[in-house]
This record gives C-alpha cells, sequence and structure tokens, in this order.
C-alpha cells in the first residue's frame, strides 16, 4: 500500500477524563455519502483507539501543506503532542480540533468498529464538515510526504469544500 498515496488526517478525541488524544492516521477513506461515512484504521494498541471507543466520537483533521510537522508529531508517541499544536474542542465535541494545521475537519460519531488483525475499522458517521483554511493537501506516499502539485481554487467557495 506504500504505492497506493492519500491525503493525511490526525484522527483526535476526548478520552474518559476530558483530555485529549490524537495519531496521525492515513488509512482513511469515504465510505458512504447518504449517509456521510467514513472509515478509518487504528491499530488495536493505539491509546486513541481505546479513548475513541470510551468518547464514541472523533474528528478527522485533514492536513494541508504546512501540517507535515503535525503528522510527524501526532506519529511520534510524544505525550505532550497537544501542547505543542494549536488546537481546541469542535462545536461537536467528537475531538479537538487542530486549528493551524487542518484545511477540513470532519466531526464523526462512531457507527460501527469492527476489529481485523492488528487493527480495528471504525466508520463514522460525519456529524459536521468544518472547513479551517483554503490550502493544497498534505499527501503520503512511498513513505514520503508530499504536497498537491495544483492551486486549490481561490474562486472555489470555502463552503464548497465540503461537498
Ligand atoms: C504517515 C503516517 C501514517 C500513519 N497512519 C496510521 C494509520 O492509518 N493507522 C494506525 O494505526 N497508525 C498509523 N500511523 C502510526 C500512528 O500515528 C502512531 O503509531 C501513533 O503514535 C499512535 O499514537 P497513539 O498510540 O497515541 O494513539 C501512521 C504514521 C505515519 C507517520
Amino acid at each position: 500500500m506504500a504505492g497506493f498515496p492519500s491525503g493525511v488526517g490526525v484522527v483526535t478525541t476526548f478520552a474518559g477524563d476530558g483530555s485529549p488524544r490524537g495519531m496521525t492516521c492515513t488509512s482513511l477513506c469515504s465510505v458512504s455519502l447518504d449517509p456521510p461515512v467514513l472509515l478509518v484504521c487504528l491499530g488495536t494498541g493505539s491509546h486513541t483507539l481505546k479513548a475513541v471507543r470510551e468518547s464514541g466520537s472523533f474528528a478527522v483533521n485533514l492536513l494541508h501543506a504546512h501540517g507535515r510537522p503535525a503528522a510527524e508529531l501526532f506519529a511520534s508517541g510524544a505525550p505532550d503532542r497537544f501542547d505543542r499544536v494549536a488546537w481546541r474542542a469542535g462545536a461537536g465535541d467528537a475531538g479537538p480540533h487542530l486549528t493551524e494545521d487542518a484545511h477540513i475537519i470532519a466531526d464523526c460519531s462512531v457507527v460501527g468498529d469492527q476489529v481485523v488483525g492488528d487493527h480495528a475499522v471504525l466508520l463514522g458517521e460525519v456529524r459536521a464538515a468544518v472547513p479551517v483554511r483554503r490550502e493544497r493537501p498534505l499527501l503520503y506516499g512511498l513513505r514520503r510526504f508530499s504536497v498537491w502539485p495544483h492551486p486549490v481554487d481561490a474562486a472555489r467557495p470555502v463552503r464548497d469544500a465540503v461537498g
């Protein structure tokens, strides 16, 4: 799958004690349009997965071209990762919103959880999609980060970015 480049997300949630959790995730894709459902695959040993199961919700922060340091931070296991990025709780409280690093954020409720081998496939119904910045997406493939090579259409209203 290294030869299948994708966008880069940071899946976030709140643990039972209210503390933020989050991890970099590229096993991420759309599933259904009506209702809007996406899926993420999180390792069964992941601290973020444990917290998602407690809360029943998560946010998917899709990173933009300048979000690579956040992608690396949220893959590092650093315990202080949320002290090193700008974030706030979204209106839906699904999970922390990375306000400087995401170009769009989806707040999701867990509607499916299937363990496959060493990962859990979580289905998330999208409750809200929050456009943040009009920026080119961050990409990951062949074990390297890259950036979508074309400019984002400046004439396109940010609101349309949801559809
Ligand atoms: C580019 C990239 C993509 C990743 N994608 C995934 C993924 O889709 N699923 C996963 O379980 N781990 C993925 N990881 C690894 C996790 O981000 C990493 O194990 C993280 O530290 C887990 O944090 P946690 O245990 O606090 O939840 C990825 C790492 C990188 C660098």
